[in-house]
Parts: structure tokens; C-alpha cells; sequence
């Protein structure tokens, strides 16, 4: 069977995978208000709306959803396994109130006539093989006046973990046990996730999510890509981080979605060292560092995962373009550019068990959240 992205390797290895930790519920509830918020929703909004969500995973997050008591919420997943748990958790801890409804099934084959005031797709669209066609799919769920939450990933917000990934396709060169993988990757990963705070899983689990997966030919879906595809009838609401500014007087507002998405691309260019790099001082850039920043590592990321697929394992182009690509970040970000000359010649030296000083705490801004209302 053709393997899909994320549930056939969640089916193998189990729902815990996607489980988030979840001992502090008022600290995790706090921090899904604020991203609420930041996504211009103020959580009382749901009180009595339908919610469509796609990809809830074990459903830590649809417990916040549920606790604001929509009406309706229908959950959509492709793992059977995931989705059992999610609703037995929902029913157990969940509003008596909310009328629930579970499909267990790929989101290109959920089909139904009902619109909703709320669609939700979080960490789901990125990585599937046509994301475009799953957000367009999606999209059409949600009625006049509704918004649609979804999670979006570039490749400079993700260009940590590629090079991370480099890591792992460096041990995969040597080893080929799995386990034996996982486990040398904990080993010398281990001083970066110690700077990670609020990581919302085991650095295990991380691993194997993000760097043992198998690539099965998805694709990233960006922030610029949405923006792209907006018609006319919809406008970008709100991000988790916020740096889209629409500076248009309300009473100017037409249904100019293409200037508008034009001027909100402008500013997600000059924002792409700030995905890079999460240390980065968030001041913005000139937009064509941003826009060669995007396309540089774009062109590696293709590169790697068609070498991954074909299962080789010579790295050394990317030895070579990473050094050139560090002269350009250096234009605007030097702590970069240092964690990444550093990783490379680190991974050149097959990882060697030592103290690094840039690399490990170099984390980029992973992925976005961003909403967008239907308002035509
Ligand atoms: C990375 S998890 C995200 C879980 C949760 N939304 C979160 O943010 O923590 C992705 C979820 O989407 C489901 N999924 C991914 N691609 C799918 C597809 N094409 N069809 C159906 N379910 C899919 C997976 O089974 C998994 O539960």
C-alpha cells in the first residue's frame, strides 16, 4: 500500500507519537488562549459554533476547542488508533454539551454538504504530498463569516531541523539499525533540546517524528503560499508570530485581495531571517535576502529529500553550498550564519562527541499559525 504521509508511520509506531505533554492542563490552556488571540479569535467567539478539525492527533489541543463548548465539533483523522484516543479522551473529559462526530478517514476523502463557522487544521497540511489541494479541500468547509486556523512551515522556518536532518542522514550512512539511530541521535542532540523551553514532547519523540520519518514525498507549505492562493472574499486574520501588518485605513478596505496579499508578501520576505532563527532579534530585512534566503534553502531541502528517497547518502554538495549560503545569512544574521558553518563542519567530521557553541541553541520558528476569514 502507498505509504501516506504521517499516518502510515503513526500507525507503525503508535499513537503516542503525536501525544503532547499535558500534566500542566491550566498552563496548557493558558497558551492556547494567547495563540487564540493572536490568530484574532477571542475564545468566546466558539461558544455555540460548529467546529470542523482536521488532524487532531490524540486530542490534547481539542480539549481546550471542546472546553469553549461549540455546538458542533466533527474531528476528522486518518489513524485509527490516534482517533480512539482522541475521542475517548474527549468523551471522557469533554463538555456534556457538544455534539460530537468522529470520521476516520484521508482529510481528500472527507466529504460532506455542511459548512462550518470554525475549521482547524494544525501541523497537518505541511508535509502532505499536495498540500495546496488538502488547504484548497479544506478551505471549502468553511461558511461565509467562518474562519479557517491552519499551520504553515518554509523552508528557512524548518532550515534547523534540515540541518539536523543532515545529522541523521550522516548516522544512516553508518548505521542502519533504527533503534541504534535513535539512540545515537539522543545522545548527541541532547544539548539541544536542553534550551528548548515549553517543548511539548519527549526529545524521543521529536526525533523520530521529525528526523527517522521516512520521507513519503510531502512537500512544505509556507506562510507565501497562502498568501498567493487567497482569492478575492478572503483576508488573513491573524499569525502566531504576529509580523503581518496591514496598514489599510478600514473604510479603503475593497476587495483587492491580490494588492493586499502583494503588500503582506513583501512583509513576510523581509521577516524570513526572523523564521530562520528564533534568537534573531526580530528586526526585519530587505526583502530580497528574505526571498533568496527562501528559495536557497528550498533548494536544499528538495535536494536532500530526493537524495534520501533514492537512499544515498553523500553529503558533500551540501558541504559546499551550506558554506556559501552562511556568506548570504551572515548579510543579516551573524549568529546564523555561525550555527550553521559550525554544524557543517561538524557533520563533516561525522559528529564528533564535543562541546558546540552555536548550533545547538539555533532553533528556527519551526511553524506558524495563521488564520484567514471567508468574508465574501
Ligand atoms: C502532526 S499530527 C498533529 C496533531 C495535532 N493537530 C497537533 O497539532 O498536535 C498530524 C495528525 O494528522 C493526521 N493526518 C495527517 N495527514 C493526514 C491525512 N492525509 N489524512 C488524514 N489524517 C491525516 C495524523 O494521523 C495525525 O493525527
Amino acid at each position: 500500500m502507498e505509504r501516506q504521509p504521517y499516518v502510515t508511520f503513526y500507525d507503525e509506531y503508535g499513537a503516542s507519537l503525536t501525544s503532547r505533554h499535558y500534566d500542566d492542563v491550566s498552563g496548557f490552556w493558558q497558551a492556547r488562549t494567547y495563540l487564540f488571540l493572536s490568530l484574532g479569535i477571542i475564545p468566546t467567539f466558539l461558544q455555540g459554533r460548529s467546529v470542523l478539525e482536521f488532524g487532531p492527533g490524540t486530542g490534547e489541543n481539542a480539549t481546550y476547542t471542546d472546553s469553549l463548548k461549540p455546538s458542533r465539533y466533527v474531528l476528522v483523522d486518518g489513524s485509527r488508533e490516534i482517533l480512539e484516543t482522541c475521542s475517548s479522551r474527549l468523551d471522557s473529559s469533554g463538555s456534556s454539551q457538544v455534539e460530537r462526530e468522529f470520521h476516520c478517514c484521508l482529510f481528500s476523502e472527507f466529504r460532506t454538504e455542511e459548512q462550518f463557522d470554525v475549521v482547524i487544521a494544525e501541523a497537518c497540511i505541511p508535509n502532505q504530498k499536495h498540500p495546496l489541494a488538502v488547504f484548497r479541500h479544506m478551505q471549502s468547509f468553511v461558511r461565509p463569516g467562518g474562519v479557517f486556523i491552519l499551520t504553515t512551515v518554509s523552508s528557512a522556518s524548518w532550515f534547523s531541523e534540515i540541518v539536523r536532518r543532515l545529522v541523521k542522514v550522516q548516522i544512516a550512512s553508518r548505521v542502519t539499525d533504527v533503534d541504534e539511530q535513535l539512540e545515537w541521535l539522543e545522545d548527541r542532540l541532547r544539548p539541544h533540546f536542553s534550551v528548548l523551553n515549553g517543548m511539548a514532547r519527549s526529545p524521543r519523540n521529536w526525533i523520530l517524528d521529525n528526523l527517522v520519518q521516512p520521507y513519503t514525498g510531502g512537500q512544505l507549505f509556507s506562510i507565501a503560499t497562502v498568501l498567493e492562493d487567497l482569492k478575492g472574499g478572503w483576508m488573513l486574520l491573524g499569525g502566531s508570530p504576529r509580523f503581518l501588518q496591514d496598514w489599510r485605513w478600514y473604510k479603503e478596505y475593497s476587495n483587492q485581495a491580490k494588492v493586499t496579499n502583494q503588500q503582506l508578501l513583501e512583509a513576510y520576505y523581509g521577516n524570513v531571517a526572523n523564521l530562520l532563527d528564533r534568537r534573531r532579534s526580530p528586526e526585519s530585512h530587505g526583502r530580497d535576502s528574505g526571498a533568496q534566503i527562501e528559495s536557497w534553502t528550498t533548494s536544499i531541502w528538495e535536494r536532500l529529500i530526493h537524495q534520501e528517497s533514492i537512499g544515498e547518502f553523500d553529503l558533500r554538495w551540501v558541504y559546499k553550498e551550506g558554506v556559501e549560503l552562511s556568506k548570504l545569512i551572515r548579510e543579516v544574521s551573524p549568529l546564523t550564519a555561525d550555527s550553521l558553518s559550525e554544524a557543517i563542519r561538524w557533520i563533516k567530521a561525522e559528529c564528533p562527541k564535543e562541546e558546540l557553541r552555536f548550533f545547538p541553541g539555533w532553533w528556527g520558528r519551526g511553524q506558524q499559525h495563521i488564520s484567514i476569514a471567508r468574508i465574501g
